[in-house]
């Protein structure tokens, strides 16, 4: 049995840069036509020149036959400026800009401390249709970290769509029924992203049988009834949720750490752990909208050409990938997948 889809593109991915990114960047480039390339690098892409940079360095790691896409984000600060977001509108090659609460995350330090300083790029972003990729969790140290992203839609999304209600929102890696409930029901235009992870497990797994560090990402895993407001979101065939897998590499040695790095590593077998999760919920047939149609849609691009097929074969994921010195462990190493990816 096979599963034949157009080729889908993914929506949030960390590639790095350096060895790092030579290691990673093919396995995305071998599922995905395009992908999100976030901006988290040391130092941030901030500057429409960086990032153009940043892409020449993705492609190069590339073999020149490849047709892969890098779309480029600009990391939003407290002084990006107007200027910068004209300059990125006037830019094919980068698709919008990302908002990181200083300290939510991975390389956030130098994120917004506070969104009113960054009124005059965001009116600029309304005004050129450039969109904002967000993360949406409050740094707030006295908020439980499971309520992080609830918070954030309440004290931070919701008065900003109501200053800049035509401003373009994505609302990355949605983790809570909150977050799905509310991109569900708000004014245009707002979408959201949604993991693999976020899928298939719930928080239990970070604490199965001792603590699993390759099961810790930020935003963290949630309830149960969370995984399945997500599920019932990325299956239900509304065009606001698609495919973004927040693929985000860190080196063995840094997972299994005694302060272990946030990121689960799906760059490998994205598309077959979405086909899990779909395949769970008996909603097989919604996968090909959520991976390839709602994310460019969206984004005003045009839909892929091409044609991928998963062909129902069990297979075992890996326990390590090569990667710097200490190896990757991909999310869910040694476990059984029953679908794989082959291109046609
Ligand atoms: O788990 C995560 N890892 N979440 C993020 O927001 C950043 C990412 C990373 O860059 O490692
Ligand atoms: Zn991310």
């Amino acid at each position: 049995m096979e599963l034949i889809l157009t080729q889908p593109d993914d929506w949030h991915v960390h590639l790095r840069d350096g060895a790092a990114m030579q290691a990673v960047t093919p396995h995305t480039a071998r599922q995905f036509k395009r992908a999100v390339i976030m901006p988290n690098l040391k130092p941030p892409v901030t500057t429409v020149m960086m990032a153009l940079q940043y892409r020449e360095r993705i492609l190069g790691s590339l073999p020149s036959t490849c047709a892969f896409e890098p779309l480029m984000t600009l990391y939003l600060t407290d002084n990006t400026s107007a200027h910068e977001v004209s300059l990125a509108a006037q830019t094919p090659e980068i698709i919008g800009f990302k908002l990181y609460p200083a300290g939510a995350t991975t390389n956030s330090d130098l994120g917004v401390s506070d969104l009113g300083k960054c009124r005059t790029a965001l009116e600029a972003m309304q005004r050129l249709g450039v969109p904002l990729l967000i993360h949406g969790e409050v740094t707030d140290k006295t908020v439980d970290i499971f309520d992080r992203e609830a918070i954030f839609i309440e004290r931070i999304l919701i008065p900003l769509r109501k200053d800049f209600p035509a401003l373009k929102i994505v609302l990355e890696h949605i983790t809570t029924r909150q977050a799905a409930q509310y991109v569900s029901e708000a004014a245009d235009p707002i979408a959201a992203t949604i993991t693999p992870q976020h899928l298939l497990y719930n928080r239990n797994a970070i604490f199965s049988g001792g603590l699993r560090p390759h099961w810790y990402c930020l935003p963290v895993l949630k309830r149960e009834e969370h995984r399945l407001a997500l599920l019932a979101a990325a299956t239900g065939g509304n065009t606001r949720f698609f495919l973004g897998t927040d693929t985000a590499p860190h080196a063995r040695a840094l997972k299994e750490h005694a302060s272990a790095c946030a990121g689960c590593f799906t760059g490998l077998h994205a598309l077959e752990l979405y086909a899990h999760a779909f395949e769970q919920a008996q909603a097989l047939d919604k996968l090909e909208a959520f991976a390839s149609f709602h994310g460019p849609d969206f984004y005003g691009l045009p839909r892929n050409r091409g044609i991928v097929t998963l062909k129902r074969q069990a297979w075992t994921i890996p326990e390590e990938l090569p990667f710097l010195e200490s190896g990757l462990v991909p999310l869910a190493a040694g476990e059984t997948l029953n679908w794989r990816f082959s291109v046609s």
